[in-house]
Parts: structure tokens; C-alpha cells; sequence
């Protein structure tokens, strides 16, 4: 009984998701796959929250450099005029004095390696923030993070508050950013809650010697997300540079926290707890500050049954081998579980193939933090005729003592498109050639190739032509962002499949780059009288090199 009831209440459905979700599913996957099977690479910088990933500066804490970097990114909004917010505009800004420092280009140079057409660097930033908090309370505050934020092509104005100005300036700025003088306070010190003022970036606040990297941190738990700044400050510890600074000027934290005659800080001193639902609610309205007009899907939970990485290989003897991975949330016993592949047919009722998806060892992820899900991975392989045109699939999980939940998005079927399909096993492969390019003695850049080689099968009904459509990274000038330029190939008609019902295609596709990253990926759009069927976002990274 005991059993039953725990996977029943792993298995409660997430409401109003429906897969695959274009506008979250890859965010999804980076915030919640932090390591472990299929992990991404982004929360590893941040965990633990002291943790330096750069060489260069011995001082950097890349947490606190991912927070103020969203801030620095928002802090130039106009809530009432609707410009501004989170738009990754921060990423042309760097050069500007009131963006001193290694946090801007360390952010979004990481960030980009993340970027793809799913997910701008906008949401990264926000999503940089979040994580970075995540970590640093322990898991403690996790703010719920929504997607949708629309990437700005060039700087905005400027804006960001810098700390030798005064209280009404400062008053100001952050009435037009959108929060009143008590929302000032508290936003203040939960930025100031973790890092601190590097001696290089700002001499006038923290002495340095050309030496070294100073840096006098803004409490004595400079890597903890926690009420510690508000305590010092209250108990007049002389921590906090921008509060007890030997430069009156730069006391602009003094100032603030003493704004509303120390009520707030005094408040966000006595209790954590406080301290926490505060930041929680302040630095959630912080990332969700975006120009008007774009609009944020709901916060995205963990999906419970998620599919990832279909494929089918059409065979030499009529025949297809459907594949995939299937990622279920909770751990708990995974040798208990059974997890079932039911694949439907088109007009075919429930007739269809079932099959088992197995686990092994390895097969495991989830968060790097506390109170994150983790997952299990099932494996699924079968052959079908190829004839056999699939129109839906559904996942039932199979517990003990008779528990069967079955996951088709609410009765309509989890879609899978089998009339155009990438051949993504042996046949297609993809390659990264980088040649540099000296500009004298001390500069070079590094030019990178990538070229797509692909093999696809289009059901030979229904469609007059097969596009290959991606969308290619292009530089901007100022930014180590990229924007996505689809660009679409018509795709060769070669010899092969016959008899299968399907028709070989093929295409080459090569572009260059100056960065590293983003995440690159393509759609196949089968084109026909009757209307187009795509079968969209494919990763360049399930290919192998050719
Ligand atoms: C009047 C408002 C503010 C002023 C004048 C100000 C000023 C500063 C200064 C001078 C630094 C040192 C930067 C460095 O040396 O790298 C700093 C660091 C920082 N600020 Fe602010 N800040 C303000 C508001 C905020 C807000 C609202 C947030 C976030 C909600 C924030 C987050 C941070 C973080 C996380 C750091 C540490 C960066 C690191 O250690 O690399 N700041 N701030
Ligand atoms: C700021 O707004 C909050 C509500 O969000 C309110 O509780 C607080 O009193 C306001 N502070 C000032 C100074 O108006
Ligand atoms: C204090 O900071 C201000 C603003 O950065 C600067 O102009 C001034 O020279 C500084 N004073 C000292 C004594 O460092
Ligand atoms: C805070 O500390 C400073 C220097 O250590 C001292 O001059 C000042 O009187 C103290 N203020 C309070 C309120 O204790
Ligand atoms: C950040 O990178 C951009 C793009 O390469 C460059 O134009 C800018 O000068 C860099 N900023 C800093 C502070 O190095
Ligand atoms: C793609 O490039 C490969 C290697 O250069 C070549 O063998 C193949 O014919 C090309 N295919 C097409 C469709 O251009
Ligand atoms: C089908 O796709 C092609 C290629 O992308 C496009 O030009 C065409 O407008 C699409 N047709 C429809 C009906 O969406």
C-alpha cells in the first residue's frame, strides 16, 4: 500500500501542460536537468554558490556576477513608458561606466553557449538569477521562473544606479524601474546579500594594489544567500563597503537602508524567514520585468512524464526502428516501476505496438541543490512495417499493487511525426572546423565552421518538397549575444528507402561563427499541397561528428 500511494503522489500531473511545449521545454531541461544523466551545462557554475569558473581574476563569484548581472539588465526599465526590463539589452551595454567590471560579458559569453531559438538570452539571465539564488539559500528560495522574455538587437538607454549619487536620484530611478522606497530597501539588500565590491572595478570604494584582486564583500556570509547583510548593517558591523566605506559618498546602501528610518532592515534583520519571503517576492518582480507587450508563459514546474529524443531509422527491409528516452520524475524505486510505450496508428483505433522502456544504471539526474526533482530515464527501441504511419504514442506508468497511470495529454495522445523524420543514426553527422584568424601579434579571433550533413525520409504521399529550415546564429556588433536567422535548404532527392514508402533526402548546410555555442538545432518542414508537417527543433548534438 505504502508503495502505492508514494508513486501516486510523484505522478500528480502538472496542470495545463501539454507536450511538447515549444516555449518551455528547453528551459525546462536546463533549469531542472542540473546533473546526472542528459545534465546541461549551466547550474555546475553557480554550485556551490562560492564558486569561481574564470581564471583570470581570483575574486570573481560567479552567482553573485549572474544576479547583478539581471539587475544591471532590468535596472533600466520604464515601467510606465513599458521599455526596458530583462531583454539581454545589458549585453551591448558593458562598455558603459555605470557597467564596470568582469560580470557583464563573463555572464553572457557563458550564457551563450545555452542560447538556441528556444530560449534568448534574456530568459538566461533571468534564469542565471534564479539559479544562482537557488544555490545560495540551499535550495531555500526557489523563485518560480517563467519564460518568454524577447531579446533586445541593440543597447537601451542608460540608467543603472551607481553609488555616489543620492537618495532622491536613486528614489527616482527606482520608482521608474517600479518599486516604491520600501521595495527599494528590500531589493537592495537582497542584491547585497551575496558578493561584494571589487577594488579593481571601484578604487574610490576599496583600496587595491595593482597586484591583487580585492574584494570586500558586502557581509560576513559572502557566499550565502541570507539576512546576514541586513544583521551587520543593523549591528553596526563594518562589513559592508557601501555602507561603512571610508568614502561617505559611496555609502549609498547607508543611505537606502536608512530611508524609511531603518524600519525594513531592522525587519529583514530580526528574522531569515522574512529576509527570504521578501527577496522572494521582490527579485520575482525583478525578473519579471519586461517591455510591454511580451508576455511570460506560468512558472514552469518539472514535467513528470517527459519525452525526449525520439527517433526513427528507416530499414533496408521495410521495416522502422522507433526510438526514444522517456524522463520520469521521482527516484524512488525505479526497479519497481514499469513504464509502457503505447504506440497508436493513424485511424487505427488502439491497434499499435507496445513496448517496455527500460532503465539501467546511469540513467539518473536531477538538481544540484536541495529540494530539486530527480529523475529516472527509460529506454525504448521497437520495429514496426514501415508502412505503419504513427499517430500518437502514450506513456502508462506501472506501479505495484495494481497503481497504472497513463500520461496522452489528457486523452488527445503525446503527437509524433513519422512522415518526415531525420536520419539521425550513421547516416547524417554534423562537424566544427575552427581556423584562426591573427589580426597582429597580440590579436586573433577564431573563425568557426559548422556544417550540418543530413540524411531524412519523407513519406512519399501527401508532399511535393523537403525543407531544411535552421535557424543560424548571427553575431551583433557589441554584444557576445547572438541573435537566429531561419534559413531554410531545399533538400535533395537521392536514391534510397525504396518500397518503405518513404523517399531519401539529403542536404549539406554550413555556416561560420566567431563565438562558442549556442546550442544549434533544425526543423524539417514536409511540404504539400494539403499543408506542411514539421518536425520541429532537432539538436545538431544528437548527431554524430562526421
Ligand atoms: C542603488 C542601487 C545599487 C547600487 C548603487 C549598487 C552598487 C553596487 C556596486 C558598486 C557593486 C560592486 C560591484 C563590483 O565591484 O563587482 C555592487 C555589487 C553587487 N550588486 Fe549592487 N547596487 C545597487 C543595487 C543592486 C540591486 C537592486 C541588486 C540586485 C537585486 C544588486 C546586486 C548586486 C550584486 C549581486 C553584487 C555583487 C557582485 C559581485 O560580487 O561580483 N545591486 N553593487
Ligand atoms: C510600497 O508598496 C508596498 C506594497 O507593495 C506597500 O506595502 C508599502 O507601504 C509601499 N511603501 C511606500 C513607501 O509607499
Ligand atoms: C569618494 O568617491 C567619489 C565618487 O566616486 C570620488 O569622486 C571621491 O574622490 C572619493 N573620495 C575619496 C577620498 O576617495
Ligand atoms: C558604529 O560603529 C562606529 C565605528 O566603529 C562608531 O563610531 C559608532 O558610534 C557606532 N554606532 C552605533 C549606533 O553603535
Ligand atoms: C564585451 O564584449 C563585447 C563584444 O565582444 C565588446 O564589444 C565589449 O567591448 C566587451 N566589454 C568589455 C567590458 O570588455
Ligand atoms: C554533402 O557533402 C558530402 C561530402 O562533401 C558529399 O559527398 C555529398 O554529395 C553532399 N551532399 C549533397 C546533397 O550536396
Ligand atoms: C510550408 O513551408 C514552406 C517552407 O518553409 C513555407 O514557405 C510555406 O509558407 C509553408 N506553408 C504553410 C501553409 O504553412
Amino acid at each position: 500500500m505504502a508503495a502505492k500511494v508514494v508513486i501516486a503522489a510523484l505522478l500528480h500531473t502538472v496542470v495545463g501542460y501539454t507536450w511538447p511545449d515549444s516555449r518551455t521545454d528547453y528551459l525546462e531541461t536546463i533549469l531542472y536537468q542540473q546533473t546526472g544523466y542528459r545534465q546541461e551545462e549551466m547550474a555546475f557554475a553557480v554550485v556551490p554558490c562560492s564558486r569561481n569558473i574564470f581564471v583570470d581574476r581570483e575574486k570573481r563569484i560567479i552567482s553573485a556576477e549572474w544576479f547583478r548581472t539581471a539587475y544591471h539588465d532590468m535596472a533600466t526599465a520604464d515601467v510606465e513608458a513599458g521599455t526596458g526590463g530583462i531583454d539581454g539589452s545589458i549585453g551591448f551595454e558593458t562598455d558603459r561606466a555605470e557597467n564596470v567590471g568582469t560580470a557583464f560579458n563573463g555572464s553572457t559569453g557563458f550564457f551563450v553557449t545555452l542560447q538556441s531559438a528556444r530560449g534568448s538570452m534574456a530568459d538566461l539571465i533571468a534564469l542565471g538569477a534564479q539559479m544562482s539564488l537557488a544555490s545560495c539559500s540551499d535550495g531555500n528560495m526557489q523563485i518560480p521562473y517563467r519564460a518568454g522574455r524577447i531579446d533586445a538587437t541593440e543597447a537601451g538607454p542608460p540608467g543603472v544606479p551607481e553609488p555616489q549619487q543620492d537618495l532622491d536620484s536613486h528614489t527616482a530611478s527606482f520608482k521608474k524601474q517600479g518599486f516604491n522606497v520600501t521595495e527599494m530597501i528590500g531589493l537592495v539588500a537582497c542584491g547585497h546579500s551575496i558578493g561584494g565590491v571589487h577594488g579593481v572595478d571601484f578604487p574610490d570604494i576599496v583600496d587595491h594594489d595593482l597586484e591583487g584582486d580585492e574584494r570586500q564583500d558586502f557581509d560576513q556570509t559572502v557566499a550565502h544567500f541570507d539576512n546576514v547583510v541586513a544583521k551587520d548593517f543593523v549591528g553596526n558591523i563594518s562589513q559592508n563597503p557601501l555602507a561603512f566605506g571610508h568614502n561617505h559618498t559611496t555609502r549609498s546602501d547607508a543611505r537606502i537602508f536608512n530611508a524609511d528610518g531603518g524600519d525594513l532592515i531592522h525587519r529583514m534583520a530580526e528574522s531569515n524567514d522574512f529576509f527570504i519571503d521578501t527577496c522572494k517576492d521582490l527579485v520575482e518582480r525583478m525578473l519579471n520585468t519586461v517591455p510591454r507587450g511580451v508576455e511570460l508563459t506560468a512558472p514552469i514546474e518539472p514535467v513528470v512524464v517527459k519525452p525526449d529524443h525520439l527517433w526513427i531509422t528507416i530499414n533496408d527491409d521495410n521495416t522502422k526502428t522507433l526510438g526514444g528516452e522517456i524522463r520520469v520524475h521521482g527516484s524512488t524505486s525505479p526497479s519497481a516501476r514499469r513504464v509502457l510505450i503505447l504506440v497508436r496508428g493513424q485511424g487505427g483505433g488502439l491497434t499499435g505496438h507496445n513496448v517496455f522502456a527500460r532503465t539501467r544504471d546511469g540513467l539518473e539526474g536531477g538538481g544540484l541543490y536541495p529540494n530539486m526533482p530527480t529523475f529516472t530515464f527509460y529506454e525504448f527501441e521497437t520495429t514496426v512495417p514501415a508502412a505503419f504511419a504513427i499517430s500518437f504514442f502514450a506513456v502508462d506508468i506501472i506501479g505495484p499493487n495494481g497503481f497504472r497511470k497513463r500520461f496522452d495529454n489528457n486523452g488527445a495522445g503525446l503527437p509524433w511525426v513519422d512522415a518526415v523524420i531525420p536520419q539521425i543514426h550513421d547516416t547524417s553527422c554534423r562537424n566544427l572546423e575552427s581556423e584562426v584568424i591573427e589580426i597582429d601579434e597580440n590579436n586573433f579571433f577564431i573563425i568557426i565552421t559548422h556544417t550540418l550533413r543530413l540524411v531524412a525520409a519523407m513519406r512519399d504521399a501527401g508532399f511535393e518538397k523537403l525543407v531544411l529550415s535552421v535557424p543560424r546564429p548571427v553575431e551583433m556588433p557589441d554584444t557576445l549575444a547572438v541573435r537566429f536567422e531561419q534559413e531554410e535548404v531545399v533538400m535533395d532527392k537521392v536514391d534510397g528507402f525504396e518500397g518503405s514508402g518513404y523517399a531519401r533526402y539529403e542536404a549539406n548546410y554550413s555556416f561560420k561563427l566567431n563565438v562558442l555555442g549556442p546550442m544549434l538545432h533544425y526543423d524539417l518542414i514536409a511540404v504539400g499541397p494539403n499543408g506542411n508537417t514539421t518536425n520541429a527543433f532537432n539538436p545538431w548534438k544528437d548527431l554524430r561528428v562526421c
